[in-house]
């Protein structure tokens, strides 16, 4: 029997913003106490988790304390083996960032957050984190003409640039992940989907140092399917890390538990991590990036951040009861499946020999697809009845 209870070895590592979150929104003040980022490592490795992730501003957010911070942190870390596996740099929340930081108008604000990320690179490189995640979201506006997007795309792609010639002047062992998002906090964001990133990337001075860190909540607020979006990061090779959670449809940012929201969706996106069949897997950390209810109280808060590994392991092994079960290989047969795996122009054909075919459009037509039946079969095997 399995309790779907996690280990090391399923690598899932948690935000140390996510089990903090207490519960600032637009419209209240804190619903829960402030929670020591280190006494929060501790508590995140008896869940079972294999490491944890921050911004700097999380963890050490003035000078001050920084220090000491860092030592007790580094006490945490080793009484309990977990990985600081990525960092991230709070570039959204002071007022300095209001208008953006990498495309602020104002040159002086973009200084800033150039110099702001290089101290928490190296940050990250003295903690062994081996990816760094930039999320944008200041990156944009509410306006038409104040922002001269163009301008601003050059400037992302200036400081993109000036980080990625750092990190490798330093000689560190490390990799971005752009994180998009369509909106909010600014009402339109740059970057707001995989492909917009995908696209800025190949634009980039070295852009096999630069990839994705996708978002469930911040493709499906967009319609988007995340499953499919990921499928295509992998293919790109460009899934450098994954941000986890559950979102209910176009709506604000809603950083559900993962499993919660669109329950499909998250089957059809752990079948996708798992390389859908296929030996192309994401073998990175499964990273949570989810904010407790803001209504829980602190039993709320761990037992949101179990229920994410737990559903991530359910839904695993559901996954893989779907793909090995025979009646859904016969189905995948029924639906042509595996064709789609032959290429179109045959080995020595030419386009002369496809033209010169003859097809029964008509009946090509009429043909079952036979869809609907595999997937009654993945529903089934979701639903628990198979
Ligand atoms: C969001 C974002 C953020 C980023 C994080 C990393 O919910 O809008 O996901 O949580 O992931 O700040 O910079
Ligand atoms: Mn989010
Ligand atoms: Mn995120």
């Amino acid at each position: 029997m399995n309790d779907y209870a996690p280990t090391p070895e399923d690598k899932f590592s948690f935000g140390l913003w996510t089990v903090g979150w207490q519960g600032v929104d637009v419209f209240g003040p804190a619903s829960r106490p402030l929670l020591d980022p280190v006494e929060a490592t501790y508590r995140l490795a008896e869940l079972g988790a294999a490491a944890v992730t921050f911004h700097d501003d999380d963890l050490v957010p003035d000078d001050t304390a920084r220090e000491e911070t860092l030592d007790r942190f580094g006490k945490a870390l080793a009484d309990t083996g977990l990985a600081v596996e990525m960092v991230t740099t709070n570039l959204f929340s002071h007022p300095v960032f209001k208008e953006g930081a990498f495309t602020a108008n104002d040159r002086r604000v973009r200084r800033h957050a150039v110099a702001k990320t290089l101290r928490n690179i190296d940050l990250a490189a003295s903690l062994g984190a081996e990816t760094f995640v930039l999320w944008g979201g200041r990156e944009g506006a509410e306006h038409g003409a104040g922002k001269n997007v163009r301008a601003a795309l050059d400037r992302y792609a200036e400081s993109l640039n000036l980080l990625c010639a750092y990190v490798k002047e330093q000689g560190y062992s490390m990799r971005f992940a752009l994180e998009p998002k369509p909106n909010e906090p600014r009402g339109d964001i740059l970057l707001p989907t995989l492909g917009h990133a995908l696209a800025l990337i190949a634009e980039l001075d070295d852009p096999a140092m630069v990839g994705l860190n996708p978002e469930v909540g911040h493709e499906e607020m967009a319609g988007l399917n995340f499953a499919q979006g990921i499928a295509q990061a992998l293919w790109h090779g460009k899934l450098f890390h994954v941000d986890l959670n559950g979102q209910h449809g176009p709506r604000f940012d809603q950083d559900l538990r993962f499993g919660a929201g669109n329950l499909r969706g998250a089957f059809w996106t752990v079948d996708a991590l798992e390389g859908s069949g296929t030996d192309n897997r994401y073998d990175g950390y499964l990273h949570f990036d989810f904010k407790p209810p803001r209504a829980e109280a602190e039993d709320g808060v761990w037992e949101s951040a179990r229920a994410c590994m737990r559903n991530y392991l359910v839904l695993r092994a559901k996954v893989r009861a779907f793909r090995a079960d025979p009646e859904v290989a016969a189905a995948m047969d029924a639906a042509g499946v595996g064709e789609l795996g032959e290429p179109t122009l045959g080995d020595r054909e030419t386009l002369a020999d496809l033209r010169q075919e003859a097809h029964d459009i008509e009946a090509l037509g009429r043909r079952s697809v036979a869809m609907e039946a595999l997937d009654q079969l993945a529903l089934e095997h979701l639903l628990g009845v198979r």
